[in-house]
């Protein structure tokens, strides 16, 4: 029986893993975050209540559920509090009591959304339209070993070395690179000496819970961020987030081991959405895609921007599904292509020189020479929103959802017909 689930997007992010995560904690004692920071955004729906959660796991809105955040995530504490206290506002007082966080996660300064912001004016007409979080810079810092963690802040005179080693850096070039205004020292130090006791209070060995929980069989849910083609080394690079969203990135930012990985659900909506810039071969420019947006509501649950809208493409797929050895799809959103009348899904690419691809490039320049293979399907009339058994689906929605099945080479677990929890056709349980 699995015991340990990971629920990862397959596309670029902003599939539904919200929904999907906190639907499956139900069963889970643990859910945890190992990749990313508040870049995310995770819609819950829980009958009236909405809540998107950015750092906080997505098992926060079930009182038994324990919330890890591991050492691969970068956290920014005052993020992380303002997302603590909107929760207290919706009616959750206990979310700080059962969030734990690594000692060894990178923490998130405020010099980092500063660099964000220089970087991306920099680069011009080539932004990557970031979140403009500081994800990028933090990851930048851990990797060049000039990082500060969590841990650092139990002392206090290591943490004074080293943000001041980071700080000297970093606001140089802030200053002489990027023509921007250098940030305070004392204000940084004294800020993170104020938020110490709280953020300490709540670390712990991340890697050492989800080993004992393993010992005791207990359920596990590890929740992606973003999507597996923002992935830093699997994406449309540089159009990328700074982290490993594939599967494996669950391991080493968790410290679990991949051996103990039982089911990976990947997470794809019936069509494909972007946000940010960067190739998007299946993207619709017209009024299709204008009322896959609008019946959609596709804008960001972040930073609100409208979110680019295009086709399924079944050629990404299969490089997801091989990447995170899918074991089975959670297809969102198919209420949203009710009514429409004919659907196309991308099968292949096909090249300037005329070669067909089945799987796709792997940098953002190798795209421009690439142009999607469609093939069309008949749309449906009715309204499938809330659908909750798969027979009930019109045939033409029925025969859509197969034939993606079949060019992804995998099989449906889930269907989601509707943001609220029951609006789901459950085809197979990941934890069976
Ligand atoms: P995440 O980042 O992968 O968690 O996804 P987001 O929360 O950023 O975006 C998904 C959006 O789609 C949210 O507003 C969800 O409430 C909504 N959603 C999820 N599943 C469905 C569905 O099946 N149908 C509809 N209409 N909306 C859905
Ligand atoms: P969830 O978890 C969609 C995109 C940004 C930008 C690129 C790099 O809600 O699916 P970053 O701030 O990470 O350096 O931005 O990645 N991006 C996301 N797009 N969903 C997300 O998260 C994203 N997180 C980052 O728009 O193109
Ligand atoms: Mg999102």
């Amino acid at each position: 029986m699995p015991k340990n689930v990971i629920v990862l997007g397959t596309q670029w992010g902003d599939e539904g893993k919200g929904k999907v995560a906190d639907l499956l904690t139900k069963q889970a004692a643990i859910v945890v975050r190992s990749q990313g920071g508040n870049n995310a955004g995770h819609t819950l729906v829980a009958g009236d209540k909405k809540i998107v959660v950015r750092l906080v796991p997505s098992g926060i809105l079930h009182s038994s559920c324990l919330c890890l955040i591991g050492s691969g995530v970068v956290v920014n504490p005052d993020a992380l509090f303002g997302e603590i206290a909107e929760l207290k506002a919706a009616g959750i007082t206990d979310a700080e009591q059962r969030i734990k966080v690594s000692a060894g996660a990178a923490l998130l300064l405020p010099i980092h959304p500063a660099i964000d912001k220089g970087a991306e004016k920099k680069r011009g007409k080539n932004a990557i339209g970031t979140t403009g979080r500081g994800i990028g810079p933090c990851y930048e810092d851990k990797v060049a070993r000039r990082g500060v963690r969590v841990g650092d802040l139990a002392y206090p005179e290591i943490l004074k070395e080293k943000l001041r080693n980071l700080m000297d850096y970093r606001n140089f070039l802030l200053k002489n690179y990027y023509a921007e205004p250098e940030i305070s020292f004392d204000e940084v130090y004294n800020h993170l000496l104020e938020i110490a006791p709280r953020l300490l209070a709540m670390t712990a060995d991340v890697s050492a819970i989800l080993a004992e929980a393993r010992s005791v069989g207990k359920k596990v849910l590890f929740e992606g961020a973003q999507g597996t083609f923002l992935d830093i080394d699997y994406g449309t690079y540089p159009y990328v987030t700074s982290s490993n969203t594939v599967a494996g990135g669950c391991c080493t930012g968790s410290g679990a081991g991949p051996l103990h990985m039982d089911y990976v659900l990947g997470i794809a909506k019936a069509y494909t959405t972007r946000v940010g810039g960067g190739p998007f071969p299946t993207e619709l420019n017209d009024d299709i895609g204008e009322g896959i947006r609008q019946r959609g509501a596709e804008f960001g649950a972040v930073t609100g921007r409208p979110r680019r809208t295009g086709w399924y493409d079944a050629v990404a797929m299969r490089r997801a599904a091989a990447i995170n050895s899918l074991s089975g799809l959670a297809l969102m959103k198919l209420d949203v292509l009710d009514g429409m009348d004919e659907l196309k899904i991308c099968t292949a690419y096909k090249l300037k020189d005329g070669t067909i691809s089945q799987l796709p490039p792997l940098a953002a320049y190798e795209y421009a020479d690439v142009e999607p293979v469609y093939e069309t399907m008949p749309g449906w009339k009715e309204s499938t929103f809330g659908i909750t058994e798969f027979t009930k689906l019109p045939a033409n929605a029925q025969n859509y959802v197969r034939r993606l099945e079949e060019l992804s080479g995998v099989k449906v677990a889930i269907l989601s017909t509707g943001p609220e929890r029951n609006q789901t056709i459950f085809l197979d349980d990941p934890f069976a």
